[in-house]
């Protein structure tokens, strides 16, 4: 497997979407083949998931499950795939949003999200009985984590469309998922670029490209 994963990750209203699509557009210039996709979502199943996921009410145990369900099938039938084929997989959110939403949004248990990832995630199920390792864990070469103050996203958000489950949160929810993404962030800074998402769309955009720049991607 030696495609390239890089997924995106930050609190709702943090303006991620249209700077993936342009990433996209500057690999695929390249000569890249881009899979763009995103979760919950990414395949039949996982959006019906995501539907319910993002609207009905559920305890924080029937969430995680739902999410690596979706995940599974995500990784089993889109990434992995498309990555053995050799290619770019561009993901809105990957496994940090669960860490960082159900985690410390949430304050779900930790060690079992970490259970659940290494069921989703590892190279073979079979291997889950006797513990795998996380390098041999499918992770993202590189994730891009938008950051910006909980109170501007959500003045961003305010008009921008009906809020979701998550997105009708109190700011103090969010406060917690940032720093659910920055313990991330500290524990993995190899991976983690952060872009300062308190800026003009201009300026966060260049610095996403200079980011894959920096990595030799573009
Ligand atoms: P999106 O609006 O960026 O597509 O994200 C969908 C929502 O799902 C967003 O509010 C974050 C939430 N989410 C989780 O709570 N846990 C996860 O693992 C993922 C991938 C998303």
């Amino acid at each position: 497997m030696n495609g390239l994963f890089i997924s995106f990750e930050g609190i709702d209203g943090a303006g991620k979407s249209t700077h993936i699509a342009g990433l996209a557009e500057a690999l695929s210039n390249k000569g890249c083949k881009v899979t763009l996709t995103r979760e919950p979502g990414g395949t039949s199943l996982a959006e019906k998931l995501r539907t319910l996921i993002l609207n009905d009410p559920m305890d924080a145990l029937t969430e995680s499950l739902l999410i690596f369900a979706a995940r599974r099938d995500h990784v089993q039938t889109v990434i992995r795939p498309a990555l053995a084929r050799g290619e770019v997989v561009l993901c809105d959110r990957f496994t940090d949003a669960t860490y960082a939403y159900q985690g410390a949004g949430r304050g779900f248990d930790l060690d079992l999200l970490k259970t659940l990832e290494k069921w989703v995630h590892g190279t073979r199920a079979s291997h889950v009985a006797y513990g795998l390792q996380a390098d041999s864990m499918l992770q993202p070469n590189l994730t891009y984590w938008f950051d910006l103050a909980p109170e501007l996203a959500a003045k961003r958000l305010a008009n921008a469309r009906v809020p979701d489950k998550f997105e009708s949160q109190p700011v103090v929810f969010f406060e917690a998922v940032r720093d659910g993404y920055h313990v991330r962030a500290l524990a993995d800074p190899h991976r983690f670029a952060r872009i300062e998402a308190n800026q003009s769309k201009e300026e966060v955009f260049a610095d996403v490209i200079q980011v894959a720049k920096d990595r030799g991607y573009l």
